[in-house]
């Protein structure tokens, strides 16, 4: 993703608004249900690409996760991220990287775990960014992306629709989870387990 582009639609009010929700609500149901898919992450290492303001991040580190590299194209997004993490007080496991995975991903540790928590959507070049991911990753991937259906597929329309009247770069993008599945199954992880909502889905991929 262009830092650019996601600098200004995940600008400083997003993060804001989204952290006040988190400190309220907790975690949206994408980021539950990963965390429940996750299971025992004690002493295991992450990288959560496009995190956000962290909601699988501090949940993973909550669970005794060892450490958590962070990376994400939103510096508002890192910024708020970090300050839960110190509000949390476990900002000493956390490295932040700002950039595009893709691009960074070769300079990053391996770690046992990649999440991606409603991320793929947001880029278009979906093969590299799983590629990147299988690379890095040494156990596990968990991701959540748009389902299946014609009416998650509507709402990415209707959504790119409002973003060109607007005239902002930013766009979602629709990734088919069949052809996720195969990337991932080309580079050697295999589904061992699916949820879904009403419109997103969420698969756990295991290193076979
Ligand atoms: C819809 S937000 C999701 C944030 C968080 N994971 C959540 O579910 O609340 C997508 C995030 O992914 C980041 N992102 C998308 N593609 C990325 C990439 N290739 N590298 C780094 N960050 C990326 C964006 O900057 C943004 O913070």
């Amino acid at each position: 993703m262009n830092c650019c582009a996601a600098d200004n639609f995940f600008s400083a009010a997003h993060a804001k608004r989204d952290l006040r929700r988190y400190r309220r609500f907790g975690p949206l149901p994408t980021a539950r249900k990963i965390l429940r898919a996750l299971g025992n992450v004690h002493n295991r290492s992450f990288i959560d690409v496009g995190a956000g303001i962290g909601a699988v991040t501090h949940g993973t580190l909550l669970l005794g996760a060892k450490h958590v590299t962070v990376v994400d194209a939103s510096q508002a997004y890192l910024q708020s991220l970090l300050n839960e993490a110190r509000r949390q007080k476990h900002a000493d496991r956390i490295d932040t990287y700002y950039g595009d995975f893709v691009e960074i991903a070769s300079t990053l540790s391996k770690a046992d775990v990649i999440t991606m928590d409603r991320v793929i959507c947001c880029y278009e070049n979906v093969a590299s960014l799983l590629d990147q991911a299988c690379t890095r990753a040494t156990w596990r991937i968990c991701m959540s992306f748009p389902r299946r259906a014609w009416w998650s597929r509507g709402a990415i329309w209707a959504f790119n629709l409002v973003q060109r009247v607007r005239q902002h770069a930013f766009r979602v993008y629709y990734h088919d989870p069949d052809y996720v599945d195969q990337s991932l199954a080309d580079n050697g992880f295999v589904p061992v387990q699916f949820d879904k909502s009403v419109l997103w889905s969420v698969r756990l991929y295991e290193r076979q």
